[in-house]
């Protein structure tokens, strides 16, 4: 783990050396302490002299401002640094993240993936910002207090080292148990949290269902798991609080009556006596310190490793040398899209293939629709274009280059793809429809809306295109959001249009209207359109015909209408569903 952190923790040496500087003088300073006492008791106490009370106190207002600046800057600095690699490290979590392909997050629960990149980072934090600088002062404490209790008398220092045992021993064994039972109890209280996430965020199907009931009670149980198992640690914790007080006082005393003896005896001063019991406590509660950190900081080894298998996990789309697509004149004769005997097969269905040797050649510029029913294997060819997954026979071409062979990012680039889940962020009209295209400017951004038909309700929302439009676009209706998302496509202006069930969501009017704005857009473009009405793909140049992953025919509307039998069974049931309208 440490020489993982190191790498995050190096470009910030001069901090970290000036942090050292000041943990070392704050030790050294908190252990002279001792000797401002021995002087007080001493000079002061037992010599009656308001002189020499006044001196060691001056001596001890010294310390402390020398220690109050150093304590300043040791933490300071160690804050800082905490702060600042946890920050790089979520930062570099995040882009690796963000590089991943989809696939990875089908495999991976996304509460998995935040807690990775929030309280796997918290715990290191915490580590490298404050337990590390506690365990290495008050490990500094230890030995400087430890030297100078046998320096200062060696007989009572015996006395404290023969004790040690019976108090360390219990403390450790306590300490464990609730170790143990807290993170039990973490854990508890984390799974409590992501039932009232979820639930909260599907509470319109929770009530629609009428299941308030169930979800509460499952939520109350878990809540009172996590009660019980934090009254299992409250108990141990209180015993060990008990335990502490009586081994420790206990302790504290038996010292005092044997050094007590050797000052009443003449053999000891008291103000050596003082000295010794404040080394003595500084040296028993260093230990304890260094005890209580251990913990955490093998909890934070957890999550570092946590942290560094995630960063470790490579992706199999991996990007390769630069082949822009070219900006090339309208022609027909030009192939732009091929699919060579491509077979795949999504990792998680081993036995059913989901594209089955499929060939396809599209041309610059031509409209192409793809129809069959659900489940053919249609928006799987889409990913496969975006390169979100690889074929694992067979190869995808764009102007004769492989994808596996150009640059992901000039891929997608090519690319606008309107999903068939229409997908808006947390954010205003402004930026949604920027996403695909942040350079646009106010007046572009709204000519896309008015080709999408978007542009009027916009208008109506109440603060227009400022308006905030919730967690997924909640506060939009279905038909509103897929105008959304073709906007958003028409302003990224893309060499190739990817339209997956674009306009499934809007009314026969709407529709009507987006469908002209889309021909419009796609006039020239190379485009792929995903449908089931078949009304709104007659126009297109080709249609194909996919069934359980295999292209089973293409040709016009016409054409199909003759030769396709699966075309004429689908057009035959719209047909007959429009009759009974
Ligand atoms: N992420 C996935 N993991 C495993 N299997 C998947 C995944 N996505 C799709 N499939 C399966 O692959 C097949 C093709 O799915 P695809 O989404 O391409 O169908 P589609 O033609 O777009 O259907 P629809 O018209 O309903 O959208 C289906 O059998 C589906 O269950
Ligand atoms: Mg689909």
């Amino acid at each position: 783990m440490l020489t993982w952190l190191w790498q995050y923790i190096k470009p910030y040496q001069s901090r970290l050396i000036l942090a050292i500087v000041a943990l070392v003088a704050t030790s050294a300073l908190t252990l002279s302490i001792g000797q401002g006492i021995r002087l007080m008791v001493d000079e002061g106490f037992a010599a009656q002299s308001f002189e020499g009370l006044s001196q060691a106190l001056s001596l001890f207002a010294i310390i402390v401002v020398a220690l109050a600046t150093g304590a300043y800057f040791r933490f300071y600095m160690v804050s800082w640094i905490g702060e600042r690699v946890v920050a790089d490290v979520r930062i570099d979590l995040y882009r690796h993240l963000v590089s991943l392909p989809p696939s990875f997050f089908e495999d991976n629960l996304a509460g998995e993936i935040q807690s990775r990149v929030t309280t796997d980072t918290t715990l290191l934090q915490t580590v490298i910002g404050s337990s590390f600088s506690f365990a290495l002062r008050n490990s500094l404490t230890f030995i400087g207090g430890l030297t100078l209790m046998f320096v200062s008398n060696i007989k009572l220092s015996l006395i404290v080292l023969a004790v040690v045992p019976f108090i360390v021993f219990p403390l450790i064994y306590f300490g464990r148990k609730v170790k143990a039972l807290s993170r039990e109890s973490q854990d508890k209280v984390a799974s409590v949290g992501a039932w009232a996430g979820e639930s909260l965020q599907h509470i319109k199907v929770v009530q629609a269902f009428t299941r308030e009931d169930m979800v509460l009670n499952q939520f109350s149980q878990s809540a009172e798991g996590a009660f019980d198992v934090a009254l299992l640690r409250i108990k141990q914790r209180a015993i060990l609080i008990a335990l502490v007080m009586v081994l420790v006082m206990g302790a504290i005393a038996g010292m005092l009556y044997v050094g007590g003896s050797d000052v009443l005896s003449g053999q000891l001063t008291g103000g050596e006596l003082s000295a010794f019991v404040f080394y003595a406590i500084m040296v028993a509660g260093s230990l304890a310190a260094v005890t209580e950190v251990y913990g955490e900081v093998q909890r934070a080894a957890g999550a570092a490793e946590r942290i560094q298998e995630l960063l470790a996990t490579h992706s199999e789309i991996q990007s390769s040398a630069s082949v822009p697509i070219s900006d090339h004149a309208i022609n027909l004769s030009n192939q732009v899209i091929e699919f060579n005997g491509v077979n795949f097969t999504y990792p998680s269905r081993p036995d059913h293939k989901a594209l089955v040797d499929f060939n396809l050649q599209i041309k610059q510029g031509e409209r192409v629709a793809l129809v069959g029913p659900s489940g053919a294997g249609k928006s799987t060819l889409f990913d496969l274009l975006l390169r979100f997954r690889d074929p694992q026979s067979g190869s995808i071409e764009i102007e004769g280059q492989n994808l596996k062979h150009m640059n992901l990012q000039q891929l997608r680039d090519a690319f606008a793809l309107v999903p068939q889940q229409p997908v808006l962020f947390s954010a205003n009209v402004w930026d949604n429809l920027r996403f695909g295209a942040p350079d646009a400017s106010e007046e572009a951004v709204i000519e896309a809306a008015k080709a999408a038909h978007a542009h009027e309700f916009i208008m109506q929302l109440p603060q227009g295109y400022q308006s905030f439009l919730g967690e997924q676009g909640v506060k939009l209706s279905g038909g509103q959001k897929q105008r959304l998302a073709i906007a958003r496509a028409i302003l990224r202006d893309p060499k190739i249009l990817l339209l997956d069930e674009a306009t499934s969501a809007l009314d026969a009017q709407s529709e009507h209207l987006v469908q002209n704005a889309l021909n419009d857009l796609m006039k020239g473009r190379t485009t792929l359109i995903i449908a089931h009405r078949l009304a709104t793909v007659a126009h297109v140049d080709r249609i194909l015909v996919m069934d359980q992953g295999a292209l089973v025919d293409q040709g016009t509307h016409q054409q199909l209408m003759q030769t396709s039998a699966l075309y004429q069974r689908l057009a035959q049931l719209q047909f007959d569903v429009k009759h009974l309208q």
